[in-house]
């Protein structure tokens, strides 16, 4: 999909689409007016007869608009004036896109830009549209023999009625625009390497498996080379059965999405790159497959890993935080001036915030406030929750210097004190996106989550 941003009277722009906003009830925004007037009152007309009263979400599209430059009209409500604000502007913006994703036009103008949203600017307008097209089109059909018909829109503008508003959107839009050549190093270290490094945390989970692990480096440098790195370390468990200590099998097929942590270090380092973004970003993924079989490690196995410290493993299916114990070691060499793991760790994460915010965890209170004004600018959210002393005694180990579950009380938080034991020598923070990271049911599919929250967080980064 591409975007552009555009100054042109909505009533004059010769788009197979436009859109215009109607606040409740029945009130014209200016884009609408400016139609109606074009329109010799056939939008105004259309309110009266009762057919639309601007209700948050709802949309009417009109045909052949008198006056009007545009084949289509996508009459958008906005809610009541009074509450317009943040999440009314984002539940618009997914809503137009939607129904215009329903016609058959293949371009479309929003003029949803113009709309005041109280503390943000036109930037923060242009990347939530630009969110919310590629939110609102993505589907995975790669593995479908038959592919949908080809609805979805192939150029989206995001357009103004006034020349700098036009200004202001296009510097919003440059944060996500496409097409720069992206220029990352990639290294891949294999068993025999993690081997030599002494990652016996990390192997222990790839024990059941016939698939080789594999450790992913990527590296992008946007500034000098004495600029320290962000490094960003992705949960990459490419299919999660719990190994020995076996999921049950309903909803088992979601697990294949037990990567997604992964994926949006890949997302967030090729969004960077693209972005020319003047920071040092590095990309940690370790990844391989948790299976049960003969040679897979035990409930009760001992292993040590690459700090040193030697864990009890008393739950195969607590595996994250096991290759992610090794990632984060290894993250000491890069001297980070901080270090973000992302990784679907904890179902207990679900029962505590369910699929509205991602759990987040950090030795240091700067970097929490930094993510979560990043969460809440990008409505990418993430609420945070305690990594106190108190809670590091359920780890406990009469055998090893700790155990990799904490029983069944505050699970996510547990797991978060597991992976606080590696992550001593630098400020660090924990996004535990099980929740946020892909939906169940019928719109089953990858969220992206929480890479708007990453680009926002890097760019303020890049910014200092
Ligand atoms: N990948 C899962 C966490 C998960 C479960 C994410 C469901 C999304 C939906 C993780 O590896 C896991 O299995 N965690 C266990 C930990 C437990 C054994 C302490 C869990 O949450 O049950
Ligand atoms: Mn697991
Ligand atoms: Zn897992």
């Amino acid at each position: 999909m591409e975007f552009s941003t555009k100054f042109a009277a909505p009533e004059k722009h010769p788009v197979p689409c436009v859109v215009a906003g109607i606040f409740e009830s029945r009130k014209l925004s200016s884009a609408a007016d400016a139609l109606d007037k074009a329109a010799h009152g056939q939008i105004r007309e259309l309110l009266r007869s009762g057919d639309m009263d601007g209700k948050l979400g709802s949309t009417r599209l009109l045909y052949r608009v008198r006056g009007v430059a545009a084949e289509r009209v996508l009459l958008v409500g906005l809610g009541p004036e009074k509450e317009f604000g943040e999440d009314p502007f984002r539940k618009c913006s997914r809503a137009a896109l939607a129904a215009v994703r329903e016609t058959g036009a293949r371009e479309a103008g929003l003029y949803l830009a113009e709309l005041q949203v109280p503390g943000r600017d036109a930037a923060w307008k242009a990347r939530q549209l630009v969110l919310a097209a590629a939110d609102v089109s993505y589907r995975f059909d790669r593995m479908k023999s038959k592919k949908e018909e080809e609805r979805s829109l192939a150029h989206f503008v995001i357009s103004a009625a006034s020349k700098r508003d036009a200004a202001a959107l296009e510097s919003g839009m440059r944060d996500v625009k496409l097409g720069r050549e992206w220029k990352l190093a990639v290294e891949v270290l294999e068993q025999k390497d993690m081997e030599k490094l002494g990652m016996g945390s990390l192997l222990s989970v790839t024990k059941g498996s016939h698939q080789p692990p594999k450790f992913v480096i990527l590296r992008y440098s946007g500034a000098g080379k004495k600029d320290r790195p962000v490094v960003l370390v992705g949960k990459g468990i490419t299919f999660d059965t719990g190994g020995i200590s076996i999921k049950p099998s309903a909803e088992m097929d979601e697990m294949k999405f037990d990567m997604c942590g992964a994926a949006s270090v890949l997302g967030t380092l090729r969004a960077a790159a693209e972005l020319g973004l003047k920071l040092n970003v590095i990309g940690l993924i370790p990844t391989c497959e948790n299976m049960p079989g003969g040679a897979a490690t035990k409930p009760g196995d001992i292993v040590t890993s690459m700090s040193g410290q030697t864990i009890e493993i008393l739950n195969t299916d607590a595996e994250g935080r096991l290759i992610l114990a090794d990632a984060l070691s290894y993250a000491e060499r890069f001297e980070p001036q901080a270090v973000v793991d992302i990784a679907t760790l904890t179902g207990a994460c679900i029962v505590a915030l369910g699929h509205v915010c991602s759990g987040l965890f950090a030795n240091k209170d700067g970097l929490a406030h930094e993510l979560q004004a990043a969460g809440a600018e990008s409505w990418d959210r993430v609420w945070r929750l305690p990594l106190w002393e108190d809670y590091q005694e359920q780890l406990k180990s009469n055998f090893a210097d700790f155990a990799n579950i904490g029983g069944r009380p505050a699970g996510s938080v547990t797991a978060a004190c597991f992976l606080s034991r590696f992550t001593r020598k630098y400020d660090w923070a924990h996004l535990d996106i099980a929740g946020t990271a892909w939906k169940s049911g019928k719109e089953k599919g990858a969220t992206g989550r929480p890479v708007p929250l990453l680009m926002t967080f890097l760019i303020k980064r890049a910014g200092k």
